[in-house]
């Protein structure tokens, strides 16, 4: 293969056919086309742009670059959900083990975070034991066995998609929606599922800044997955204030157990039938355990039994997933996901009762009586990585016991000394130093002021 005048070619923004995709991929993938020319390709992508064939031949030619997951036929469906990544979004968490008990099964293929925003596997890792690096053949066997399963990607599972983001990363070609595109649904395609719901989020700690290019990105995504065959829609969240009250990595593991703790369900349910139009963020309040964590867990449980055809209307969706969680029996399958993911469950329950693992705690106290009206989920998510809790470069480690928790969160009433934050550091002087930053993520206002819906848009078609 000429790959030169494919780079040529797309350089002067022409359209390349499916059978010279597929090539080149299994040619980079093998290792026959270098570096420098595919960093040549993918610069020429980021400024021409692919058409819709072109994405799909490219996704699907990524996908079959490596292992795809067979399972056997079965009356229960194979569903996932996919978050372009946020702060205290531990949404996939409590969500696996709902869909599984919903009469789904789940083969939930994870990352790990860089920079700001976290990775489902960096909060796994926290927990004593538990394995997120599985073979093939045991993902699809605990997926048969207890109908979910939350790990990372192997290394025979879409390998031109490692390659290529490694490349993109240090070639200035992240941001591209063909790119980013392909790279996502090409590791969900490879899952075999038959219904996927995206939470694409926009914001200030968003990889998508704005509404308009979250919309974008994934319009994009939705006609591809469907294009692909797998029933897919979006739903467009907003992440300018972290979701839920903590953000570091096993603050939201307990945070997530908490969530699938049926105390709250009938409360949860009360607020699903009030809910004015999906303003979920606005039922929040310091003084119920109704928040905007599991008000999204049942929103993307919902969608997926709209989808899949399990329920007739997204409110009765949302009951049926809100009585699911009630039952408690999501809480006992996270117990069985555990043990068989390798964790010892006494030791899990051990660390769980404990109120802070981080040998630091201190609290950020408001100076003046109000409403916040800003919790900035960029600043926190700086403050949490500095703390150790995240990861500037791929080779870092992570301290998974530093975070924050006890987040105030925007429309709350707060008094003079109220705790607007609670700091979980490695010692004193990152601690200190952390609460001097945090400060600046917190806007109190004399009035309430009104907040945003959490979700903004669905989108179940690309018109
Ligand atoms: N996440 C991915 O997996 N790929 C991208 O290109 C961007 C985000």
């Amino acid at each position: 293969m000429n790959f030169l005048s494919l780079i040529e070619s797309k350089r002067e923004g022409k359209t390349l056919a499916p059978e010279q995709i597929q090539e080149f991929i299994r040619e980079f993938t093998a290792g026959t086309i270098p570096d420098y020319q595919m960093a040549a390709m993918l610069m020429a992508i980021y400024f021409r742009g692919l058409t819709t064939a072109e994405i799909t031949a490219l996704t699907l030619a990524m996908r079959d670059s490596g292992d795809v997951l067979k399972f056997l036929r079965d009356e229960r469906l194979l569903v996932d959900k996919h978050s372009t990544g946020g702060i205290g979004d531990k949404v996939s968490l409590p969500l696996a083990p709902l869909l599984a008990c919903l009469g789904f099964r789940v083969p939930m293929i994870s990352g790990r975070g860089l920079g700001i925003t976290g990775g489902t596997l960096d909060k796994l890792d926290s927990i004593p034991g538990f394995k997120t690096l599985l073979p093939a053949g045991k993902i699809v066997d605990q997926v048969q066995k207890i109908g979910c399963v939350i790990c990372g990607q192997t290394d025979r599972m879409v390998p031109a998609d490692k390659k290529i983001y490694a490349l993109r990363d240090v070639s200035g070609t992240v941001p591209s929606i063909p790119l980013i595109t392909a790279s996502i649904l090409s590791k969900k395609l490879a899952e075999s599922l038959d219904a996927l719901v995206l939470d694409v989020k926009f914001g200030c700690a968003a990889f998508m800044q704005t509404r308009t290019d979250a919309r974008k990105l994934a319009k994009a995504m939705v006609a591809l997955g469907n294009e692909c065959g797998v029933n897919t829609r979006a739903i467009l969240t907003d992440m300018n204030t972290p979701l839920g009250r903590a953000a570091g990595n096993w603050l939201e593991v307990k945070e997530s157990v908490a969530c699938l703790e049926p105390i709250s369900c009938s409360r949860r349910r009360e607020s699903a039938h009030s809910s004015p139009k999906n303003s979920w963020r606005g039922l929040t309040s310091a003084a119920t355990e109704i928040n905007d964590l599991s008000l999204l867990v049942l929103d993307c449980a919902a969608h997926l039994l709209v989808q899949t055809r399990k329920a007739k209307t997204l409110a009765a969706a949302r009951n049926q997933a809100a009585d699911c969680l009630a039952s408690g029996a999501p809480r006992k399958k996270w117990d069985e996901m555990l043990v068989a993911q390798g964790t010892d469950l006494g030791a899990f329950n051990k660390k769980l009762a404990l109120d802070h693992t981080a040998p630091v705690v201190v609290e950020l106290k408001a100076e003046k009586p109000g409403f916040v009206s800003r919790c900035d989920a960029r600043l926190i998510g700086e403050v949490i990585r500095d703390l150790g809790g995240g990861r500037l470069t791929k080779e870092s480690g992570i301290n998974y016991d530093v975070g924050i928790d006890r987040l105030a969160k925007p429309g709350e009433a707060v008094q003079k000394s109220s705790v607007l934050a609670r700091i979980h550091a490695g010692d004193q002087s990152q601690a200190k130093s952390a609460c001097v930053r945090l400060r600046a993520a917190f806007e109190i206002s004399a009035r309430r002021t009104v907040t945003d819906p959490l979700v903004i848009e669905v989108i179940s078609s690309s018109k």
